[in-house]
């Protein structure tokens, strides 16, 4: 027998250790037995939510940025396999909670390992579970757990479609935010009507009035469709009952001065960055954000509350778009589409027509910062992208022997792409990060520009009829206006 916790006292040993369970303990239980019962579990769980919640969150997940572990699910499952509820009570009753460790009574804690039993799909049995080391080390978590296991809360299964959406929903949280288009309001409609962000400096915005005023904001004056500031990657989803919980990692770029002599690649940055812990629920509108927190590396974040059932309040259901929304098979195909565009590109690959074949065969490609580079047709982009063109002096002249590019360049990393369906095809808007390869192999990593896409449907599959690379230092070209539009609505 192990040695017990020492703030169990001698008389709550006699209390809790009558001599008939201590004769129990030669028999073999199993957890499939039901070894804990209701009315313990619910004083454990009340038990829990007072003692352990805060850390552990309450439906038991942790906090993994806290490194505060789950208690409950695989992850919890697979740490305990082989070990005995001994050594989960030990566990609990000797270190928990972290702050005060010992600080509740033998009955409080073995309360709670009962509760943690039910969590985890365990059924109940008739008696409660006693704080009886012996009989607690007769008791394994291991392989024939999981068939002891209840079947789980049906959690909702969310479709690919789901998945794209909530992923163009972040995409619109971005480009709402940096370009403040329509006064806010493209920012404010990723939120549900009560939704808060929570931004870096903990301040609360709350509801689509206050958020759409906190897009305007625009202390350095750079807002507008073509400024780039946050960049969003990883996006994580794990379904609930018509919600989820979303985490993605956000960059953030500095753009310093213009001065005379800084060019455009060494006045930005990336310069800060940190995570969005996001509550999300499928509205009448589809997937919205309840609340999203800002949560840097540095700061020690509050452990968000979570959130109650939704409820969506009365109201008129939207009428359908006017043009058809994408299908799961469309946005997984365009978003290939921008991952081949730096692939190809940044290769040359195929003489250029690796990358020339991602547009139309009149497809019209236009970076706007070079008053030259205006292509038209696959045969003078695939030229191009093979290295074949020379654009400088303000003649397009022919580059008859193309230093070979390096494969395994990164320069065309495009993230946030924003899919808006419209009348003429898809437009997109999409974020460049510009990477470098040095000869040495170092890499090096930049803000970059914005395309302004369309996209269409063809035999082919989909395919830009146009690109359009813009900056911040550079107005919209006439040609390119059209595709600014389509972000100001929702
Ligand atoms: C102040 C935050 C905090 C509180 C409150 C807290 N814990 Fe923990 N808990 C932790 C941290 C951090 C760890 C990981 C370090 C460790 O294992 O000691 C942990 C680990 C655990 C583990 C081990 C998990 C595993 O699979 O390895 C269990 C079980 C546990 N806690 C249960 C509880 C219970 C039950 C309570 C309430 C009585 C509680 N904790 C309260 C922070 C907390």
């Amino acid at each position: 027998m192990r040695r017990r916790p020492r703030w169990i006292a001698a008389s709550a040993v006699a209390a809790i250790l009558p001599a008939g369970q201590m004769s129990a303990a030669g028999h073999t239980t199993t957890l499939q037995s039901g070894v804990y019962s209701e009315a313990q579990a619910r004083r454990g769980e009340s038990g829990y939510l007072r003692a352990c919640e805060r850390c552990h969150a309450v439906d038991l997940r942790g906090d993994l940025a806290e490194e505060i572990p789950a208690l409950a699910e695989d992850d919890f499952l697979r740490r305990w396999d082989g070990r005995t509820l001994d050594d989960l009570f030990l566990k609990v009753s000797r270190t928990m909670p972290a702050t005060a460790p010992a600080s509740l009574t033998a009955r409080e804690y073995i309360d709670i390992v009962a509760y943690l039993l039910k969590a985890n799909g365990f059924r109940s049995g008739p008696e409660d579970l006693d704080a009886d080391s012996a009989r607690l080390q007769r008791i394994a978590f291991g392989a024939a757990a999981p068939q002891a296991r209840v079947a789980d809360e049906p959690t909702e299964a969310l479709t690919a479609l789901d998945y794209f959406e909530i992923r163009q929903l972040n995409a619109r949280f971005v480009h709402g935010l940096d370009s403040a288009a329509d006064q806010g309001t493209l920012f404010a409609g990723v939120f549900t009507a009560d939704g808060v962000y929570v931004d870096a400096a903990g301040a609360v915005h709350e509801g689509r009035a206050a958020l759409a005023e906190y897009a305007r904001r625009d202390p350095d004056r750079r807002k507008g469709p073509t400024n780039v500031k946050h960049y969003i990657a990883n996006d994580v989803v794990e379904p609930g009952q018509g919600s989820a919980r979303g985490r993605g990692y956000v960059l953030m770029a500095t753009r310093g001065q213009v001065g005379a002599t800084t060019t455009a690649a060494a006045r930005d940055d990336l310069t800060d960055g940190g995570q969005y812990w996001d509550e999300l629920v499928r509205t009448r509108e589809g997937w919205r954000i309840r609340r999203r927190t800002l949560v840097r590396p540095g700061a020690s974040p509050a452990v968000p509350t979570v959130l109650p059932p939704w409820r969506e309040p009365e109201g008129p259901i939207p009428p359908p778009p006017s043009v058809p929304s994408l299908t799961a098979d469309d946005y997984t195909e365009i978003y290939q589409l921008y991952a081949k565009y730096g692939y190809t590109f940044d290769s040359g690959a195929d003489k250029g027509y690796a990358w020339a074949n991602l547009f139309t065969p009149d497809g019209v490609h236009v970076n706007a910062i070079n008053p030259l580079e205006y292509l038209k047709g696959r045969d003078i982009n695939a030229l191009f992208a093979y290295g074949g063109l020379r654009l400088a002096g303000g003649f397009v002249t022919l580059n008859p022997a193309p230093a070979p590019k390096n494969p395994l360049s990164i320069a065309h990393i495009l993230t946030s792409i924003l899919l808006e369906p419209t009348e003429e095809g898809v437009v997109g808007k999409a974020y460049r990060l510009t990477g470098a390869v040095t000869p040495d192999g170092r890499v090096t990593l930049a803000p970059g520009g914005v395309y302004f896409d369309l996209l269409v449907r063809t035999a082919e599959g989909w395919r830009y009829q146009e690109s359009w690379y813009l900056r911040p230092e550079i107005a919209v070209p006439q040609g390119a206006k059209r595709f600014v539009s389509p972000h100001r609505a929702n």
